[in-house]
Protein backbone atom coordinates (compact mmCIF):
# COMPACT_ATOMS: atom_id res chain seq x y z
CA UNK A 1 0.00 0.00 0.00
CA UNK A 2 1.62 3.24 -1.31
CA UNK A 3 1.68 5.98 2.05
CA UNK A 4 1.24 9.57 1.82
CA UNK A 5 4.32 11.37 3.10
CA UNK A 6 6.08 14.70 3.56
CA UNK A 7 9.61 15.72 2.49
CA UNK A 8 11.81 18.26 2.89
CA UNK A 9 13.75 20.14 -0.47
CA UNK A 10 16.06 22.56 0.00
CA UNK A 11 17.41 24.05 -3.46
CA UNK A 12 20.45 25.36 -2.85
CA UNK A 13 21.93 28.53 -3.87
CA UNK A 14 23.31 27.20 -7.10
CA UNK A 15 20.30 26.28 -7.84
CA UNK A 16 18.50 29.66 -7.00
CA UNK A 17 21.55 31.61 -8.70
CA UNK A 18 21.08 29.51 -12.36
CA UNK A 19 17.39 29.65 -12.32
CA UNK A 20 16.58 26.57 -11.70
CA UNK A 21 14.28 26.82 -9.58
CA UNK A 22 11.31 26.08 -12.38
CA UNK A 23 13.03 23.30 -13.29
CA UNK A 24 13.52 21.60 -10.20
CA UNK A 25 9.86 22.76 -9.26
CA UNK A 26 8.14 21.37 -12.33
CA UNK A 27 9.70 17.77 -12.12
CA UNK A 28 8.68 17.08 -8.65
CA UNK A 29 5.35 18.26 -9.87
CA UNK A 30 5.21 16.53 -12.66
CA UNK A 31 5.83 13.44 -11.02
CA UNK A 32 2.68 13.67 -9.00
CA UNK A 33 4.10 15.49 -5.73
CA UNK A 34 2.17 18.33 -4.24
CA UNK A 35 3.70 21.37 -2.80
CA UNK A 36 2.39 21.99 0.55
CA UNK A 37 5.25 24.64 1.58
CA UNK A 38 7.11 26.68 -0.34
CA UNK A 39 9.77 29.55 0.32
CA UNK A 40 12.45 31.74 -0.53
CA UNK A 41 14.90 32.75 1.92
CA UNK A 42 18.57 33.05 3.22
CA UNK A 43 19.29 31.16 5.59
CA UNK A 44 19.50 31.47 9.23
CA UNK A 45 23.47 29.90 9.72
CA UNK A 46 21.52 28.42 13.62
CA UNK A 47 19.70 26.70 10.65
CA UNK A 48 21.70 25.17 8.86
CA UNK A 49 23.62 24.23 11.43
CA UNK A 50 21.04 21.87 12.96
CA UNK A 51 19.87 20.59 9.57
CA UNK A 52 23.18 19.23 9.10
CA UNK A 53 23.60 18.14 13.17
CA UNK A 54 24.38 14.39 11.83
CA UNK A 55 27.88 15.92 9.48
CA UNK A 56 29.15 18.08 12.09
CA UNK A 57 32.46 17.47 13.46
CA UNK A 58 32.71 16.29 9.39
CA UNK A 59 35.71 17.53 7.09
CA UNK A 60 33.18 19.14 4.92
CA UNK A 61 30.86 20.29 7.62
CA UNK A 62 31.81 24.11 7.97
CA UNK A 63 31.99 24.33 4.01
CA UNK A 64 28.72 23.35 3.14
CA UNK A 65 27.20 25.35 6.17
CA UNK A 66 28.81 28.50 4.88
CA UNK A 67 28.02 27.74 1.24
CA UNK A 68 24.28 27.09 2.55
CA UNK A 69 24.29 30.45 3.94
CA UNK A 70 25.93 32.05 1.48
CA UNK A 71 22.74 32.96 -0.92
CA UNK A 72 18.97 32.69 -0.54
CA UNK A 73 17.62 28.87 -0.79
CA UNK A 74 14.30 27.50 -2.32
CA UNK A 75 12.81 25.46 0.70
CA UNK A 76 10.07 23.32 -0.38
CA UNK A 77 7.51 20.94 1.76
CA UNK A 78 6.46 18.05 -0.60
CA UNK A 79 3.45 15.74 -0.43
CA UNK A 80 2.57 12.30 -2.09
CA UNK A 81 3.14 8.70 -2.17
CA UNK A 82 6.76 7.40 -0.50
CA UNK A 83 7.76 11.34 -0.84
CA UNK A 84 10.96 10.91 0.51
CA UNK A 85 12.74 8.32 -1.53
CA UNK A 86 11.07 9.09 -4.95
CA UNK A 87 12.41 12.28 -4.31
CA UNK A 88 15.98 11.25 -3.43
CA UNK A 89 15.90 8.84 -6.09
CA UNK A 90 14.95 11.71 -8.59
CA UNK A 91 17.72 14.08 -7.04
CA UNK A 92 20.37 11.13 -7.80
CA UNK A 93 23.59 10.45 -6.01
CA UNK A 94 25.09 13.10 -3.95
CA UNK A 95 28.35 13.41 -6.00
CA UNK A 96 27.23 14.48 -9.37
CA UNK A 97 30.42 12.40 -10.59
CA UNK A 98 28.00 9.61 -9.83
CA UNK A 99 24.61 10.68 -10.32
CA UNK A 100 22.85 9.26 -13.05
CA UNK A 101 21.85 11.16 -15.80
CA UNK A 102 17.88 11.77 -15.38
CA UNK A 103 18.52 13.10 -12.41
CA UNK A 104 18.32 16.36 -11.10
CA UNK A 105 22.21 16.23 -9.69
CA UNK A 106 23.22 14.07 -12.99
CA UNK A 107 21.54 16.40 -15.46
CA UNK A 108 22.55 19.86 -13.48
CA UNK A 109 24.91 19.83 -10.29
CA UNK A 110 28.76 20.89 -10.86
CA UNK A 111 30.52 19.46 -7.51
CA UNK A 112 29.48 17.63 -4.38
CA UNK A 113 29.16 20.99 -2.24
CA UNK A 114 26.99 22.88 -5.54
CA UNK A 115 24.64 19.86 -5.97
CA UNK A 116 21.67 22.10 -6.59
CA UNK A 117 19.01 20.08 -4.27
CA UNK A 118 18.94 18.30 -0.57
CA UNK A 119 16.24 16.20 0.46
CA UNK A 120 15.61 14.69 3.31
CA UNK A 121 16.91 10.78 4.14
CA UNK A 122 14.39 9.19 5.98
CA UNK A 123 11.30 9.83 7.90
CA UNK A 124 12.75 11.03 11.29
CA UNK A 125 14.77 13.25 9.00
CA UNK A 126 12.20 14.70 7.53
CA UNK A 127 10.06 15.60 10.58
CA UNK A 128 12.78 17.43 12.02
CA UNK A 129 13.60 19.32 8.72
CA UNK A 130 10.11 19.73 8.09
CA UNK A 131 9.70 21.48 11.55
CA UNK A 132 13.00 23.31 11.35
CA UNK A 133 12.34 25.08 8.14
CA UNK A 134 8.62 25.92 8.27
CA UNK A 135 6.34 26.71 10.82
CA UNK A 136 3.18 24.24 10.84
CA UNK A 137 0.75 26.47 10.32
CA UNK A 138 2.36 27.59 6.99
CA UNK A 139 1.87 24.50 5.61
CA UNK A 140 -0.95 22.92 3.46
CA UNK A 141 -3.09 21.22 6.26
CA UNK A 142 -0.87 22.55 9.08
CA UNK A 143 1.51 19.71 10.32
CA UNK A 144 -1.05 16.80 8.81
CA UNK A 145 -0.20 14.18 5.73
P1 LIG B 1 23.21 17.02 1.08
O1 LIG B 1 22.35 15.92 0.58
O2 LIG B 1 22.60 18.37 1.21
O3 LIG B 1 23.82 16.59 2.51
C1 LIG B 1 25.07 17.06 2.98
C2 LIG B 1 25.80 17.87 1.96
O4 LIG B 1 27.17 18.10 2.20
C3 LIG B 1 25.74 17.11 0.65
O5 LIG B 1 24.45 17.16 0.11
C4 LIG B 1 26.83 17.82 -0.15
O6 LIG B 1 26.33 18.94 -0.88
C5 LIG B 1 27.79 18.33 0.92
N1 LIG B 1 29.09 17.67 0.87
C6 LIG B 1 30.25 18.28 0.64
N2 LIG B 1 31.27 17.39 0.69
C7 LIG B 1 30.71 16.19 0.95
C8 LIG B 1 31.23 14.86 1.10
N3 LIG B 1 32.53 14.60 0.99
N4 LIG B 1 30.36 13.86 1.34
C9 LIG B 1 29.02 14.09 1.46
N5 LIG B 1 28.49 15.34 1.33
C10 LIG B 1 29.31 16.35 1.06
Amino acid sequence: MPKSERTLVLVKPDGVQRGLVGEVVRRFEARGFRIVGLKLMRAPKATVEEHYAEHRGKPFFEGVVEYLCSDPVVVLALQGHNAIRACRAMMGATDPADAAPGTIRGDFATSIEANIVHGSADTDAARRELGLWFNASDLVNGGSV
